[in-house]
């Protein structure tokens, strides 16, 4: 039983390496290419960036991600571009060439990883030549962390190489594509990769016990620190139907199966305020892998999805071998982590509806820093105004309980208020009947509660468009 894909462009069939192996540790310790390098084998810190190549030549996308979070199986029929590709006979990559030229190379540990998001970066879906702000840029390096120097000449590297034409001497060539396998097997554990929904539900049915696999980015911690041995994994990146996206005049609907990556666009055209959040949930590498089925499914109280999700009603489809079940995502969730899924049932897609006229939707993050961080507090409101005053308020929490919630007790004073800060501050009191958060290293309960209430003030101004300073007392 093999498993194969292509490695800067040279195809490599596994055999006997069981899957629970890293690709990171398969990269450096079977193949022996170290340029690659292992920081902190949890996805913060970026020393571990490859680039996968996927879709048509002409369509091409080139997405950094993190080899520590990806299983070895993760590969199948992959491309995968990592440090010692970029480079050909005539020279450095342009990104290579900008980093050397321009004395962004600090340090060896994080300089590879730092090339390979650049790399990424450089290829799209920003234009090659094209002309890149330094916040683009900043975005894209949010998980590549330097604690030595700092970032000015790597981003000076960056424009440098994003502005120039030509793909550079050791150019990514064009190749057939590796064929995956549906089923790979070594040392006693098994990975499923099924095309379809049925096969999903059958090779679930088979195996209720086995570990249901998206991008990683949260399971692949059992793999990379845990070193836990995983029987049986079903991949759902193969699924068609997990990665269908719909776009209908009153709904989005994405697979479960979709990356952040893939949902940007629509999610940005639609809520924008979703799409801020969205971005800030890890890095760019993250966001190429996690999936929005990955969030729901992983349950987390502070999962920065679910409360967008609830408070914009969005709906499950949920699958199983006895067929479809539907539920409003906000009864998914029952207790910490623990969730309505069946043994054989898994999450088929979300539907989210679109916003009436006359609705306004915010979300926000709470946490210590801007970027890959983990929420202390996430908000979500879908408001609707009529005549000046709050006709409907659906509004979720997440970090606040041991599951997202709703806030019944904020909506039911919000709701047939008027449409005044005053109103909004005093609807906000109420976020103590709703709440008692707990504290944890993140954050205490009492700031949790604190800024859950004084959000309400950031809705006003937001959905108002004020921006003048405060004006009013902030509930302590
Ligand atoms: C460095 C780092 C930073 C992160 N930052 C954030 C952050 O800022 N905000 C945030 O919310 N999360 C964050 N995460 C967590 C993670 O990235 C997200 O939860 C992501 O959405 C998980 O998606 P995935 O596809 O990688 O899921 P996976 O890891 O593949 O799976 C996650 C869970 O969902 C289950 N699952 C997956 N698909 C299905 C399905 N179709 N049906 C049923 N169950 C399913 C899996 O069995 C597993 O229990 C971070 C993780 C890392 C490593
Ligand atoms: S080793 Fe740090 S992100 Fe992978
Ligand atoms: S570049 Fe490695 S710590 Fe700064």
């Amino acid at each position: 039983m093999t498993l194969e894909f292509h490695l800067n462009g040279r195809r490599h069939a596994v055999r006997d390496v069981p899957p629970n192996v890293t690709a990171l540790d398969y990269i450096r310790e079977h193949l022996r290419l170290t340029g690659t390098k292992e920081g902190c084998a949890e996805g913060d810190c970026g020393a571990c960036t490859v680039v996968l190549a996927a879709g048509p030549e002409d369509a091409r996308t080139f997405r950094a991600a993190n080899a520590c979070l990806l299983t070895l199986p993760h590969l199948n029929g992959a491309d995968v571009l990592t440090v010692e590709g970029l480079a050909g006979g005539d020279g450095l990559d342009p990104v290579q060439a900008a980093m050397a030229d321009g004395d962004g190379t600090q340090c060896g540990y994080c300089t590879p990883g730092f090339v390979m998001a650049l790399y990424a970066l450089r290829r799209g879906p920003e234009e090659i030549g094209g002309e890149i702000d330094p916040e683009t840029v900043h975005e894209a390096l949010a998980g590549n962390l330097c604690r030595c120097t700092g970032y000015r000449p790597i981003v000076d590297a960056a424009v440098k190489a994003c502005g120039e034409t030509g793909p550079g001497p050791g150019a990514y060539e064009a190749h057939e594509p590796a064929e995956a396998a549906d089923r790979y097997e070594a040392g006693g554990q098994a990975f499923l990769s099924p095309v379809s929904l049925a096969e999903m539900a059958g090779a679930l049915a088979d195996n209720p016990d086995a570990y249901i696999l998206a991008g990683g980015t949260d399971l692949g911690l059992l793999a990379a620190k845990e070193r836990r041995k995983l029987p049986v994994v079903i991949h759902t990146g193969r699924v068609a139907e997990l990665l269908e996206i719909r776009d209908e005049p009153d709904f989005l609907e994405f697979g479960a199966a979709v990356t952040y990556t893939d949902a940007l666009p629509l999610i940005g055209r639609d809520y924008p305020s979703f799409a801020t959040l969205i971005k800030r949930i890890g890095s760019r590498q993250i966001r190429n892998m996690g999936t929005i089925g990955g969030n729901i499914g992983n349950a987390s109280p502070i999962g920065d999805t679910p409360p967008g999700l609830i408070a914009l009603d969005a709906t499950l489809s949920l699958h199983s071998r006895d067929g479809p079940r539907q539920m409003p995502i906000e009864d998914f969730f029952l207790d910490y982590r623990k969730t309505d899924l069946r043994p054989g049932e898994f999450i088929r897609s979300v539907r989210i509806p679109k916003l009436k006229a006359g609705e306004a939707f915010r979300t926000y993050k709470i946490s210590k820093r801007y970027d890959q961080d983990i929420s202390s507090v996430i908000g979500a409101y879908r408001i609707a105004v009529a005549e000046g005053s709050v006709r409907d308020a659906r509004i979720a929490y997440g970090g606040m309980a041991a599951t997202p919630k709703r806030a019944r007790a904020c909506e039911a004073a919000l709701t047939g208020s008027a449409w005044t800060e005053d109103a909004l501050m005093e609807a906000a009191r109420a976020v103590d009947e709703d709440f008692e958060p707990l504290s944890d290293h993140r954050a205490s309960a009492a700031y949790r509660s604190m800024v859950a209430r004084n959000l309400f003030a950031r809705l006003w101004r937001d959905i108002s468009g004020v921006d003048e300073p405060l004006d009013v007392a902030l509930i302590r």
